[in-house]
């Protein structure tokens, strides 16, 4: 499936998350980016991308990908987003091991998260830029960070020790050194359930891509005043990532349906959970993934 500027192109074949990016800046709109850990919430992305008319980025954290299998996941992604309309790429989030980085590339994942966080400036920019390198080879993309991006709660502290925004230069530096596809900023979000909404650098943000153009994404979307993300979208963010809601939304459709005595067949229980992610899904797809 091919993406244009404002449409899809359906003759195509493997997707880019390059691509659904530009389509993110050419519609001036955020690609969507949903955390799933199995078939059956992968498939609630999948048909939230179709409910609601808009590109989808299916990521999993590397404790799920290595859980469900590189090779299972990938299998399970091709199939289940094979003639659908609207295109998506599996995604590996925040993964700090370069091998299984390079493995899941190799595999013929579509993008990875490197988090090079806990690494000194320098190595970080070296081991990012040859993933970069060994990620083209495999027609893949990578998305960059070199600041931590902290829990709610977690003090914002980078592996180095230092502060975890570091000076604009240096992340305009390191975005043109490595050459990653897309990256992911300190801008005072955090990954978790917010206890109150953070205070968030929109100006850092436009800065970055006024100096880069390089699309930027959001990570902790989870309970975020939809106006701020609205607004980053504005200041240049192009993917936005959602877990930790999607993650209540599993649970919480599993529990109701214990709940519910006469409910004892899995594969109702699988798809109330189908239905629970689509729902959560879409309504962001909505707000953000497609033009106004
Ligand atoms: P939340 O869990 O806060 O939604 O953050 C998701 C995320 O940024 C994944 O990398």
């Amino acid at each position: 499936m091919n993406l244009t500027v404002t449409g899809v192109d359906r003759a195509g074949s493997r997707e880019r998350l390059g691509r659904l990016l530009q389509y993110a800046v050419g519609n001036d709109c955020a690609v969507m980016a949903f955390n799933v850990v199995d078939p059956a919430s992968m498939q609630g992305v999948l048909d939230a991308a179709e409910t609601a008319q808009a590109p989808v980025v299916v990521q999993l954290s590397v404790r799920s990908a290595r859980q469900w299998g590189v090779e299972a996941a990938l299998a399970c992604h091709a199939e289940a987003s094979s003639g659908r309309v609207w295109p998506s790429v599996l995604h590996l989030d925040h993964c700090v091991d370069r091998e299984f980085a390079e493995r899941c590339l190799r595999a013929g994942w579509d993008s990875v998260l490197f988090d090079a966080s806990g690494l000194a400036y320098e190595t970080a920019v070296r081991q990012t830029a040859e993933l970069v390198e060994l990620a083209a080879e495999f027609g893949g993309d990578v998305e960059g960070e070199f600041e931590a991006i902290p829990r709610v709660g977690e003090a914002p502290v980078g592996g180095s020790g230092e502060d975890v925004a570091v000076g604009l230069e240096r992340v305009n530096e390191f975005i043109g050194r490595t050459g990653v596809t897309c990256f992911s900023p300190a801008l005072g979000t955090a990954h978790g359930a917010y206890a109150h909404q953070p205070v968030v650098d929109h100006e850092r943000a436009r800065a970055i891509t006024a100096a880069t153009a390089v699309p930027l994404v959001l990570h902790g979307g989870t309970g975020l005043d939809p106006a701020v993300m609205a607004r980053l979208v504005d200041c240049g963010v192009r993917k936005i990532n959602v877990s930790t809601q999607i993650k209540h939304a599993y649970v919480g459709a599993m529990a109701s349906a214990a709940d519910v005595a006469d409910v004892m067949e899995p594969l109702e229980v699988l798809g109330r959970i189908t239905a629970a992610v689509r729902e959560v899904a879409s309504g962001y797809c909505r707000m953000f993934g497609r033009r106004g």
